[in-house]
């Protein structure tokens, strides 16, 4: 059974800007991020999960986004391992030590990296091809270039080496927002958060690449999960329908408006465990 870890919307709120997506004029409705992130837990269980809990904390209002605290593998010969991150702001840097704990009571191997004064941000800029060959790093907004450096040093004692991809678009801030790998030969891109050096980068390791409109990807239509042929998304164009039936993928509609307001969405909210 696939694992997978996510934390409730206990103290979810909107109180900085953080990103271009937040802003203190669209306040959180409380009852329903509770409704949605409950029904993303319900479908992540119907798709075959076994989801586990972190207690959240108050305080901690992106607790919630439970893909960038830690970034979680599986090597054989190394077993289970985290890598906490060092994220950009003091609030969110208060979340590591909490999800590090968590896997450390659950047997990870924590490997703990000297970031100096770079910046590493889990899940959202670090995405496993599915069949574990490589990694990708995003960097410009959030984790640096010497952040993903420092990751890919720590991943190269493994055998695992790491594509550095830059970031040029801010609504774009992480990678998993413009990146969605559908399988092993194609993933979901939009090409405008890329560099032109990034760009031919992801073209060179996807057979298919399927281009998402700006729109789509700025709806968050690249931050969805995909498990057990669904892929579950907050919204569905007929464009992105027609990729996915390509892939063989069924689109599963969650609703995610409260945290999109934070700018992030399905993708964000959970960290799948090895
Ligand atoms: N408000 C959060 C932040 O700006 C949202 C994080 C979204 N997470 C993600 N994996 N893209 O840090």
């Amino acid at each position: 059974m696939l694992r997978v870890l996510l934390c409730p919307p206990n103290y979810f709120d909107v109180v900085d800007q953080k990103n271009p997506y937040m802003s203190r004029e669209s306040p959180v409705d409380r009852v329903k991020a509770r409704t949605q992130w409950e029904t993303l837990c319900s479908v992540l269980q119907q798709n075959g999960c076994d989801v586990e809990a972190i207690d959240p904390v108050d305080g901690l209002e992106d607790m919630v986004f439970a893909a960038n605290q830690v970034f979680a593998g599986e090597k054989s010969g190394y077993g289970k391992f985290v890598v906490p991150s060092r994220m950009v702001y003091p609030s969110r840097q208060r979340e590591v030590p909490f999800y590090a704990d968590w896997c450390r009571a659950h047997d990870y191997r924590v490997i703990e990296l000297d970031f100096g004064t770079d910046y590493l941000e889990g899940h959202g800029d670090l995405l496993w091809h599915p069949d574990g060959s490589r990694i990708y790093g995003g960097y410009g907004f959030r984790s640096t270039r010497g952040g993903i450096e420092k990751f890919s040093a720590a991943m190269s004692e493994m055998g695992i080496s790491v594509v550095p991809l830059h970031l040029v678009d801010p609504y774009c801030y992480h990678l998993d927002t413009c990146l969605c790998p559908l399988n092993n030969d194609a993933a979901l891109i939009f090409p405008g958060a890329y560099s032109a050096e990034a760009l031919a980068s992801v073209h060179k390791f996807w057979k298919r690449v399927h281009l998402l409109t700006a729109d789509e990807a700025h709806r968050f239509m690249g931050n969805g999960i995909v498990v057990n042929g669904s892929y579950i998304t907050p919204h569905l164009t007929s464009q992105l329908e027609t990729i996915l039936h390509e892939e063989g993928l069924t689109p599963v509609i969650v609703e995610t408006s409260e945290f999109e307001k934070a700018g992030g969405s399905c993708f964000c909210m959970k960290t799948f465990l090895q």
